[in-house]
C-alpha cells in the first residue's frame, strides 16, 4: 500500500524494507499514550480557531471509539503499519473520512513520538515506584520480626561483628528508597510536553502549547523546539535508575542465594520460589535470586545501547532514535518482572535464627567488643587494646575455642587488665545492643529505621 507521507515519492517501498523501518509492532504499546495526545491536539486546534469545533468533535469522538475499541480487544494495532502514530491515523480517517486528515495540523510524528514516549514513561515509572514501595513495606515488616536476630555483619566476606538480620534488610530498604526518590526526581524533569515542537521548528499556526501540555497532565512544556524532538535524555536517565534499581536487587539477590546455601544456610526460600535438578535429587536451587541477578546484566546493556545510540546524533529529529523504544520497554518489563518475583520471595523466605546465631558466635565478631572494653572500663589506649584482644583470638584459635568461653586466666596471661566483666561486654546481645549510634544495628535503632522509612513511605 502506498504511504500516507506518499507525494515526493510513490511511497511503494520494498516490503523487507518496510518491515525493517515499522516500530508498529512494538510501539503499538503506546496507542492508549498516542490517542490521548491526539484528543488534548484536536482540542487545542479548535480552541485556537484551526480547525473548527463540529470537525474537532469528529476527531475526538473516531479516536474515543478507537480507544474503547483498542481496549476491549476488538482492534488490535496493525503491525504492518509504519508506526502506531500512523496506525491510529489510518484508522481514523477509514473511521470519520477525510476529516480524520485534519488532525495532523501543527504537529508531527517527531513530537508526537516524544510526546508518547513521555507519557508512556511516567505511567510505567508510577507502576515500578508502587512496586518498590510493596517491597520496601516487606522489609519494614521483615526488619521488625528480626529486630533482635543476631547474625554475623561482613565486610570482605568475612564475619567482621555482629548486627541484627533486621539491619541487613533495613539497608536495602533504604537503597530502594532512594530508588523511589530518583524516579520521582526524574519524573519531575520529564514532565515537560514536547508536543508542539513539530518537526523541529515550531509552527506558523498560533498554537496553544501550554493549554495541550495541561490537558494532557504534564507541569511545563519543552522550551526549545529542537531540544524538544531530539532528546532522549529522559530514557537515558530513567534506564539508569532502572539499572541502580536492578543494580541493588542483585545485590539482594546474591546474599539470599549465598544465605541458602548448605555453607551459610541462614534462610530457607519457600519451595515456590526454589527449582530441583533434574539429577541431583538433593538440591533446592534458588533460580528466581539467580534470575534477578541474571537480568541485571540486561538492563545495564539496555542503558549501554542507549547511550550509545545518541552518541553522535545531530540535532534534530533522527530515526536512529526510534531505536529508544525496545530497549527501555524492555528494561521496564525486566524491571516489572523481577519485582513480582522478589518481593514474594522475600516475603516468605524463613530465617533461621539459630543458624544465623551460631555462625555469629563462631567468628570472634566481638573482639572488637572486647577491645573497646579495655579502652572505656580499663583506660588502655585502643591501638594496644586492639593488639591484646588480637592475642586472646589468637590463643583462643590455638584452643580451639572462643572469645566467650576462652578461660579467665587466658585473659590474664595476655594482660592483667582483664577481668570477669569483659564476659559481660562481649555477649553477643550486649554487643548489638551497645551499638545505639543513629543509624547502627542496635534494635531500637533498627526499630526507628522502620519508623522514618513507614513514614517515608
Ligand atoms: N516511529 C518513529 C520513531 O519511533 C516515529 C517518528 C518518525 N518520524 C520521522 N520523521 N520519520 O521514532
Amino acid at each position: 500500500m502506498a504511504k500516507m507521507w506518499a507525494g515526493r515519492t510513490d511511497g511503494n517501498t520494498d516490503a523487507v524494507a518496510d518491515d525493517f523501518n515499522s516500530s508498529a509492532a512494538f510501539d503499538g504499546r503506546m496507542y492508549r499514550q498516542d490517542i490521548k495526545g491526539s484528543i488534548a491536539h484536536a482540542a487545542m486546534l479548535a480552541d485556537r480557531g484551526i480547525i473548527s469545533e463540529s470537525d474537532a468533535d469528529a476527531l475526538i469522538c473516531g479516536l474515543y471509539e478507537i480507544l474503547k475499541d483498542l481496549e476491549d480487544g476488538r482492534l488490535a494495532v496493525d503491525t504492518s503499519c509504519e508506526d502506531v502514530h500512523m496506525f491510529v491515523e489510518q484508522e481514523l480517517t477509514a473511521r470519520i473520512g477525510d476529516i480524520g486528515k485534519k488532525l495532523h495540523t501543527a504537529r508531527s510524528r517527531n513530537d508526537q513520538v516524544a510526546l508518547d514516549m513521555r507519557m508512556y514513561l511516567m505511567d510505567e515509572a508510577a507502576h515500578i515506584s508502587d512496586k518498590l514501595k510493596t517491597l520496601i513495606a516487606v522489609l519494614c515488616d521483615k526488619a521488625e520480626e528480626n529486630a533482635n536476630t543476631i547474625m554475623p555483619g561482613y565486610t570482605h566476606l568475612q564475619r567482621a561483628q555482629p548486627i541484627v538480620f533486621g539491619h541487613h534488610l533495613m539497608a536495602y530498604a533504604m537503597m530502594l528508597l532512594r530508588d523511589v526518590s530518583r524516579l520521582t526526581d526524574w519524573r519531575a524533569r520529564t514532565n515537560s510536553s514536547p508536543i508542539g515542537c513539530c518537526a523541529l521548528a515550531g509552527t506558523t499556526y498560533d498554537t496553544d502549547r501550554r493549554m495541550e501540555a495541561s490537558l494532557l497532565g504534564f507541569s511545563d512544556i519543552c522550551l526549545n523546539s529542537l531540544d524538544g524532538v531530539s532528546d532522549r535524555d529522559f530514557c537515558i536517565e530513567l534506564l539508569s535508575s532502572l539499572s541502580i534499581i536492578m543494580m541493588h536487587l542483585s545485590r539482594f539477590s546474591e546474599e539470599i542465594i549465598l544465605w541458602s546455601s548448605w555453607e551459610f544456610k541462614f534462610i530457607e526460600l519457600s519451595d515456590a520460589y526454589t527449582t530441583g535438578s533434574s539429577i541431583m535429587p538433593q538440591k533446592k536451587n534458588s533460580d528466581m535470586a539467580e534470575l534477578v541477578r541474571g537480568k541485571c546484566g540486561r538492563v545495564y546493556g539496555e542503558l549501554m545501547s542507549m547511550l550509545t545510540v545518541m552518541k553522535g546524533l545531530p540535532l534534530a529529529y533522527n530515526k536512529d532514535m526510534q531505536e529508544d523504544k525496545e530497549g527501555v520497554f524492555d528494561a521496564l518489563d525486566t524491571v516489572n518482572k523481577c519485582l513480582d518475583v522478589f518481593t514474594p520471595m522475600i516475603a516468605t523466605m524463613t530465617v533461621l535464627e539459630n543458624n544465623m546465631k551460631k555462625a555469629a558466635q563462631e567468628g570472634f565478631i566481638n573482639a572488637t567488643d572486647l577491645a573497646d572494653w579495655l579502652t572505656a572500663e580499663k583506660g588502655v589506649p585502643f591501638r594496644t587494646a586492639y593488639k591484646l584482644a588480637g592475642r586472646c583470638v589468637a590463643r583462643c584459635i590455638k584452643l580451639g575455642t572462643v572469645l566467650e568461653k576462652l578461660p579467665l586466666e587466658e585473659y590474664k596471661a595476655v594482660s592483667v587488665e582483664f577481668s570477669e566483666e569483659l564476659y559481660g561486654a562481649i555477649d553477643l546481645d550486649t554487643c548489638v545492643k551497645r551499638r545505639s549510634s543513629e543509624g547502627g544495628t542496635s534494635p531500637d535503632s533498627v526499630i526507628a529505621q522502620i519508623k522514618y522509612v513507614r513514614e517515608k513511605l
